[in-house]
């Protein structure tokens, strides 16, 4: 049987290209359920970003400065390598719709075969966040829609930078 953990950790992992309100919302309240949330981003990600890790690991830690016990790291490799190197018994991830459904109990149960000890926790998004992705966000802001209020204010005005070229407000 397994015991419980002195210390309960959780790894966020996510490629928070670039981190949404959505994002943001999970992180707030997974904060209060577990003693410490590693906010892990993927380095060796296959899809081409738009933020750089650093770039992204410096969003990530504007907007999580006010949360207790949160910390944004990145990692290569295989997740549950990583989570079982930083002490984590648990790997978080957000389900906003029943689409997400099947590419996460894919990836939990391939994880859950690899470090049987690690367990996969869900936490639905919250109703006015669940259409909110980074792709779609990025896409919006490209074709000239309005974002305000699917991610951080200092997240727009960097994606207004990147995408459109707008200068740094003085
Ligand atoms: O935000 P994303 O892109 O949906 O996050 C996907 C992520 C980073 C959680 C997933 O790609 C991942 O865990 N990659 C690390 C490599 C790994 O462990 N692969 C096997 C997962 S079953």
């Amino acid at each position: 049987m397994r015991t419980k953990p002195a210390t309960v950790v959780a790894i966020y992992p996510g490629s928070f290209d670039p981190i949404t309100n959505g994002h943001l919302d999970l992180i707030q309240r997974a904060s209060t359920l577990f003693d410490k949330l590693i906010v892990a981003i993927l380095r060796n990600d296959e899809k081409q970003a738009l933020f750089s890790v650093e770039e992204r690991t410096e969003m990530l830690q504007e907007v999580v400065r006010d949360f207790a016990d949160v910390e944004v790291a990145s990692f290569n490799g295989l997740l549950v390598d990583y989570a079982a190197e930083r002490g984590a018994s648990v790997i978080l991830r957000g389900i906003r719709a029943v689409s997400d459904y099947e590419y996460e109990l894919q990836m939990a149960l391939m994880n859950r075969r690899l470090r049987p000890e690690i367990e996969t926790v869900f936490l639905l998004a919250r109703e006015a966040h669940s259409f909110i992705s980074s792709r779609l966000v990025k896409e919006v802001i490209r074709l000239g829609g309005n974002i305000a209020g699917l991610v951080p204010a200092s997240v727009e005005g960097r994606l207004r930078r990147r995408l459109l070229g707008e200068p740094r407000e003085p």
